[in-house]
């Protein structure tokens, strides 16, 4: 692979301090020299892991630095705690707290400057996919991004394509769709930096599993996975990391 894999996992909002402790011991045995291994669990555990060892990312953050914003977290409380990286834009944020593109985009640039690494997810519903405008979709919600950030801090941006028809569904998407849309993801972004459309990171998210993982892995601008369910899973989550190592 030209570009080192990521695996991340979306533990969502599940888990516990137990939980904590056998993922950590876990990968810490895990060989897994290859490739990043993220865990991004909800803010509350964030603190329970070692990050000598694995490399933490948060959910989410608020687009303010401080102040009274009751609830919210900030870059700065998570760099503090050791993330390196935060999921923006997730399709559970989008639906259920009304995350816009604009949002989303000016979440990414509030990460960027704070030196976390955002790992964008953009992705389409069924009824696009049906309509056949998954491409027009997806780059709607990632010009958001490119208007508001340099080519430079386009470099650190992780993408993450999640369908939405394939989260927690069980329907995976094939190979080659995911593929297709990948290459496409790398074209588009292309256009606004050469350089990134080479360098970054593109994941999948949707459905991976132990089983699925090193096919979908395999294909040529697939970068990764963002992994959910599965993630909660020691074993599992172990087997899909060492398919990408
Ligand atoms: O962020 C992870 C994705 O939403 C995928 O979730 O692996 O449970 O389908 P899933």
């Amino acid at each position: 692979k030209i570009r080192r894999p990521i695996v991340a996992g979306n533990w969502k909002m599940n888990g516990n301090l137990s939980l904590v402790k056998t993922m950590q011991d876990a990968l810490a045995q895990s060989q897994l020299d290859n490739m990043d291994t993220v865990v991004c669990p909800p803010f509350t555990l964030l603190s329970g892991f070692d990050t000598q060892q694995i490399k933490l990312g948060a959910q989410n953050l608020s687009v303010y630095p401080n102040g009274a914003h009751t609830g919210e977290i900030s870059a700065a409380m998570l760099q503090d705690v050791g993330c390196q990286y935060v999921i923006l834009g997730h399709s559970e944020r989008r639906a259920e707290q009304f995350e816009s593109n604009e949002l989303v985009a000016d979440k990414v640039k509030v990460a960027l400057t704070a030196g976390l690494q955002p790992i964008v997810c953009v992705g389409e519903p069924l009824e696009v996919r049906q309509s056949g405008k998954v491409f027009d979709y997806v780059a709607a919600q990632l010009d958001a991004v490119t208007q508001v950030i340099s080519q430079q801090d386009l470099l650190e941006v992780v993408v993450a394509y999640e369908p939405i028809w394939a989260i927690g569904t069980g329907n995976t998407a094939t190979p080659e769709q995911v593929q297709e849309v990948h290459a496409f993801i790398r074209n588009h972004l292309g256009k606004s930096c050469q350089e990134a459309a080479a360098k970054i990171r593109i994941l999948y998210g949707g459905s991976v599993n132990a089983a699925n993982a090193a096919q979908i892995f395999a294909q040529p601008d697939v970068d990764g996975g963002l992994i959910g369910g599965a993630s909660l899973k020691v074993e599992d989550f172990l087997a899909i990391c060492q398919a990408a190592n």
